[in-house]
């Protein structure tokens, strides 16, 4: 199997690492995981992942190279690790707001470079990574790693901040939209902790019938009996703004992500 550095072992790169050795085609020694902070690392140093402070020795012993930074540390890491890049290796970058030219313009070399949006539930294999990039021969092996961890859709770069709105920050907006389920379910009666159990069952049962093939408007309708209690909290909670909060949200969080590298 393929050596992968994971440069950035925050949220997402240690993500992506847990979700790589869940899949059991990736062994935990194949990778390695860098960060300047060593307490932090220790820490995950002991989850039995090999890790270093020093991005180089990772670069130079891995196939695969992961950019998992904030958009604002990137360009120091890339210059970094610049010269230690090889046109036989493959990076990936992670970075949200970060283009494929901004990462060749930065290390001044033609690389192997693809764009992928994951999201944090990479960690349990149930990511929705969106990938992109300017070469289709160099898609194949990150589509592979992407559908071991969840489902993958190829897109054109120039929508991969609005994926990163819909997929990576949709994580939060539907955990928000179960967390306010669980909480109308406190004030009617249950504990919080059976009402979060029992929202979170009905989002999954939700969210399956629709990976099943059904339309959410045909599935509303199903529910939505005359003059009955769904269509009246339904049609409240949409006086109050719901698709439009989650539209605007979106759209709000999409060009957020465009500005994130913006110097
Ligand atoms: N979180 C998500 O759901 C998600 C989803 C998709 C994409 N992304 C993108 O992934 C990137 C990381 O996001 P995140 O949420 O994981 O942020 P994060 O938790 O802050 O992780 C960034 C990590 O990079 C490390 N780091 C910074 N500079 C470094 C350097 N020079 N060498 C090695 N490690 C370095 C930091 O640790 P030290 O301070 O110890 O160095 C930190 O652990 C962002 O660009 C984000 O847009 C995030």
């Amino acid at each position: 199997m393929k050596k992968i550095a994971i440069l950035g072992g925050g949220n997402i790169g240690l993500s992506l690492a847990k979700g790589l050795v869940n899949t059991k085609k990736y062994k935990i020694n194949d990778i390695v995981i860098t960060r300047r902070n060593k307490a932090a690392l220790d820490k995950i140093k002991l989850l039995g992942f090999n890790t270093s402070i020093n991005n180089c020795d990772a670069v130079k012993n891995a196939e695969i190279i992961v950019l998992s930074v904030l958009p604002q540390q990137l360009d120091s890491l890339l210059n970094e690790i610049k010269s230690q890049l090889t046109p036989e290796q493959l990076i990936i970058s992670v970075v949200s707001g970060v283009s494929i030219s901004d990462i060749e313009n930065e290390i001044k070399k033609k690389l192997t470079i693809v764009r992928a949006m994951p999201n944090t539930a990479i960690e349990i294999n149930q990511s929705m990574t969106c990938i992109a990039a300017n070469n289709v021969k160099d898609l194949e092996l990150v589509v592979s790693i992407f559908n071991s961890v969840g489902k993958t859709a190829v897109i054109k770069e120039e929508l991969m901040t609005s994926a990163t709105a819909l997929c990576a920050c949709g994580i939060a907006f539907f955990l928000r939209a179960i967390r306010a389920a669980s909480q109308g379910g406190v004030e009617i009666g249950f504990h919080a902790d059976e009402a979060l159990k029992m929202a979170m069952q009905t989002a999954l049962g939700a969210a399956g019938l629709l990976i099943d093939g059904a339309h959410p408007e045909s599935e509303i309708d199903k529910v939505t009996s005359p003059r009955g209690c769904t269509i009246a909290g339904l049609n409240t909670m949409e006086h109050e703004g719901f698709s439009s909060a989650m539209i605007t949200g979106i759209k709000t969080a999409s060009s957020r992500a465009e500005g994130l590298y913006k110097k």
